[in-house]
């Protein structure tokens, strides 16, 4: 289950990501808004990476203007791993190195093509383990206040 949301100047693309996750036959969540008025991208952040962190969607895709405060305040939500994206080379590493289980992007910085095409990057690629698990199970550590 795949986790959406975005702030007012998302809607359309979290449209065209619903259409390509109908394509590649995964299901999806939306935690909105759906309102083409003027909202604040943490509300909707929060509930998606919410739904994440306690595993009722197993991945999110997060949409503001740029993609940053979306991310920001997903971020702040214990065990997610945001990925803030508008190259598809990063969303693919994001996922092979991190892990990441979020992805923002900027509505208003990657073309429709370009983001369907990180998205389809980002939700096919393997987590690759190993060392890269170490390297998230530190990150873990750092979020429980330890020291490394
Ligand atoms: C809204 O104008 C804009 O600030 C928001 O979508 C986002 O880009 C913030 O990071």
């Amino acid at each position: 289950m795949i986790a959406l949301a975005c702030d007012h100047t998302g809607i359309a693309l979290k449209q065209e990501i619903m259409s390509l996750l109908d394509e590649l036959g995964l299901e999806w969540e939306d935690f909105g808004t759906n309102e083409p008025v003027s909202c604040d991208y943490a509300v909707y952040g929060y509930r998606a990476a919410k739904a994440v962190a306690d595993g009722r969607c197993d991945r999110g895709i997060l949409i503001c203007g740029t993609g940053v405060g979306i991310g920001i305040a997903a971020s702040k939500v214990p065990g997610t791993r945001v990925c803030t994206c508008s190259d598809v080379y990063t969303a693919e590493l994001s996922k092979r190195h991190n892990n990441s289980n979020i992805l923002t992007m900027g509505a208003r910085v990657v073309g429709v093509d370009l983001a369907k095409m990180i998205a389809r990057h980002w939700l096919t690629a393997p987590f690759e383990g190993g060392r890269h698990q170490r390297r998230i199970d530190q990150i873990a550590a750092i979020e429980r206040g330890e020291a490394l």
